[in-house]
């Protein structure tokens, strides 16, 4: 299985930097053919900006996939201001959505139960559903993280998750933006944690990707990404320069040859 590099703009960037940054990212691609065959890449920017930037990688034979940073939770149009469906992201070339990260668990109170049906929302769109677990740090000190990372696991994957249509990110709260990572113990411990509950739960297990975010860097993304069940990263400050985030991809090569 290949790694999977996500990077999460999240709300960051004007209309040129998102062009700007996007073009960074095509050209080191076309750059580094080795690197563009052995790793996948997906970019999220911020909703507002999927259209130009669709339009560029469509001109692009060696490109990121695109993604966006939420969806809503209902299927079919209708009168629901501000939100955007699955298949109107899907109609923009998104093949990705990321959903239940931490800022909007936390920071908008989104819910588990709300989680699952924007997944469910997203998979019937045909969008690959990232769907975000991680405990707080008040949790980790408490030796809560299994428990919370399972529970939110049970009530956000829908009955259709599966290793073609769903991707785990794990993302302990206290790790992101923060410079703190986990150590690659704790992050192989809960990955470990995290594919033996999807076995049985989910279709086909083994090769459900499980993401770690949370500070990831070019310097320490070797180290994490070559933990057992670690299938990539998603990359928050780091996805905002081209080099910085090549480079993290780079870490899984180097990793290879050595
Ligand atoms: P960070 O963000 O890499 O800036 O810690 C990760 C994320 O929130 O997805």
């Amino acid at each position: 299985m290949k790694k999977l590099i996500a990077g999460n703009w999240k709300m960051n960037t004007q209309a040129q930097g998102a062009a700007a940054l996007t073009m960074d990212i095509l050209k080191g691609l076309d750059a580094d053919l080795p690197l563009a065959r052995a790793v996948e890449f997906a970019i999220f920017p911020p909703c507002i900006h999927l259209p130009p930037i669709n339009a560029m990688l469509k001109g692009a034979e060696i490109k990121p996939a695109l993604g966006a940073q939420d969806c809503s939770p209902h299927a079919n149009e209708g009168a629901y201001t501000g939100q955007i469906s699955a298949s109107m992201l899907a109609g923009y070339g998104c093949t990705h959505v990321i959903l239940g990260h931490s800022e909007r668990r936390h920071g908008l109170g989104e819910t588990s139960e709300t989680i699952r049906a924007k997944a469910q929302a997203a998979q019937a769109a045909g969008l690959v559903a990232i769907v975000c677990v991680g405990e707080t740090q008040a949790e980790r000190e408490a030796g809560r993280q299994d428990e919370v990372v399972a529970a939110q696991l049970e009530k956000s994957l829908p009955p259709e998750a599966g290793a073609l249509n769903t991707v785990i990110a794990y993302e302990p709260v206290w790790a992101i933006g923060t410079g703190k990572t986990a150590t690659t113990a704790d992050v192989a411990a809960i990955h470990a944690m995290i594919r033996k509950w999807l076995s049985g739960r989910v279709k086909s297990p083994e090769s459900l990707r499980i993401l770690y975010g949370g500070s990831m860097k070019p310097d320490n993304a070797g180290a994490l990404l070559s933990a057992p069940n670690v299938d990539g990263g998603l990359i928050g400050g780091a996805s905002l320069k081209a080099e910085e985030f090549l480079a993290i991809g780079r870490a899984v090569l180097q990793d290879r040859a050595a």
